[in-house]
């Protein structure tokens, strides 16, 4: 079956691309980019005039939470809402239960989303064992198993010796390090940003000097070793500082911020809404300008979710008590759209540099462009469509978003993996 993408605006930034073209698939494979493509006979025609087209977004951070959590998200799940937000594939964190830290759970991951995902999934593995940052996983069992990158996400590693082993190893089978950069106890069991707002409402602060600390300490020994250190969810101007020096001094790093950390300051917390709680937390104003900006620069390389589903109950609980993380597949696209492209503070080229030949490159993985005879993963936006977020119409089992009831422009209006149309108007295609 073919499929004809007419008249869009396609963008493919990793080939400089961006002009009115019609783009046309053949079984899983794009089979040519040109001005004007007759419809084959078997042809789907998908009119996209006034639309962005641009190669299948990748989001190199989503929890899945399967296995062991699947009242929180599942697999199905999990993809549907990676499809509806435009997203053809993504990198799933290894904080589930048991933990991704041996080849047998990387396994049954795949396999479950061979059998029910609707998007591409690629596992990372732990970094260390049981995510206790003591001793590092066996590395080379999971990169046997087809892990794409090793990460202790949602725990720090506070052992810098084993951050270094995990950095020297990982380089053998070139594989990055996702750091989740944050100081245990400096953060000392912090809530929300340490700073005016904190103050004001009385909820314990999380210094920016958490992150930092451990932004510097993994720059270092990135440089020591030359291994590839990614940041993960980079939230501080510091941290931003910090990054740009080492990339001056040409150490190994890429980075990724997350559309709350880009879009949304710690003003939010003032609803003690607890879908606001998110690690590391939100930030004020000039952390926000500054991540962005270096998102802008090329400094940070990919926006991505961190999109951290927890089950209602969890979350329906004072603001101490909830669980840190928010959903962000199904918004990340128009919340990006709404706060910095149409405000001019991000282009179209660079946030989808940012969501395809970026993360594809830093995974090693297929797609990040429409390149002829690579893989068919495409999304297409809606620059002009404007829509109410409405937690209760997530495909997520998730409904932690701070952004219910908020009017955002920019949707994607069609997911297309491998050739197969999974989401059209915003409903995935079963
Ligand atoms: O907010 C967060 N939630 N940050 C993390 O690093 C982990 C994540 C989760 O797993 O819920």
């Amino acid at each position: 079956m073919a499929i004809l993408i007419k008249g869009g605006r396609v963008i493919d930034p990793a080939r400089n691309l961006d002009e009115q073209l019609d783009v046309l698939i053949e079984g899983e494979k794009i089979a040519a980019l040109e001005a004007d493509i007759e419809a084959p006979a078997d042809a789907q025609v998908i009119p996209a005039g006034g639309r962005i087209v641009a190669p299948g977004l990748i989001d190199m951070h989503v929890h899945l939470r399967e296995p062991g959590y699947e009242q929180k998200e599942t697999i199905a799940t999990g993809t549907r809402a990676a499809a509806a937000g435009g997203f053809t594939a993504v990198a799933c964190m290894a904080n589930t239960n048991p933990v991704a830290d041996s080849a047998s759970v990387i396994a049954f991951i795949k396999e479950k989303a061979r059998q029910e995902g609707v998007v591409r999934v690629y596992p990372i593995g732990a970094l260390s064992k049981g995510l206790e940052g003591k001793e590092i996983a066996e590395i080379g069992d999971l990169a046997a198993a087809g892990v794409v990158a090793l990460s202790d996400d949602g725990h720090p590693v506070m052992n810098a010796l084993v951050m270094r082993h995990a950095l020297e190893y990982a380089k053998m089978f070139n594989l990055p390090v996702i750091s989740h950069c944050e100081d245990a106890d400096l953060a000392n069991d912090g809530l929300m940003h340490e700073g005016l707002m904190a103050t004001i409402l009385g909820l314990r602060g999380i210094p920016a000097a958490a992150e930092e600390v451990m932004v510097a300490r993994d720059l270092l020994l990135a440089a020591m070793t030359g291994g590839r250190l990614h940041l993960a969810h980079v939230s501080t101007a510091g941290s931003v500082r910090l990054l740009k020096e080492a990339r001056a001094r040409k150490v190994q790093v890429t980075a990724e911020a997350t559309p709350h950390h880009l879009c949304l300051t710690d003003e939010l917390v003032q609803s003690y809404d607890t879908s606001t709680k998110v690690n590391p937390p939100l930030r004020p104003a000039a952390d926000v300008a500054s991540v962005a900006a270096a998102l802008a620069a090329g400094d940070i390389d990919t926006i991505a979710s961190d999109h951290a589903p927890h089950a209602d109950e969890d979350k329906d609980v004072e603001y101490d008590y909830a669980p840190f993380g928010m959903v962000g597949l199904e918004t990340a696209v128009p919340l990006v759209v709404t706060e910095l492209i149409l405000p001019g503070k991000l282009t179209w080229q660079q946030a989808i540099k940012a969501w395809t030949a970026n993360p594809a490159q830093i995974l090693n993985v297929a797609g990040g462009t429409l390149a002829p005879g690579g893989v068919a993963d495409v999304t297409i936006i809606d620059p002009e469509l404007e829509k109410e977020v409405n937690v209760n119409d997530f495909y997520s089992l998730g409904h932690n978003s701070p952004l219910h009831g908020r009017k955002l422009k920019g949707w994607p209006v069609a997911t297309i993996v491998g050739g197969r149309l999974v989401m059209a108007d915003g409903k995935v295609i079963e």
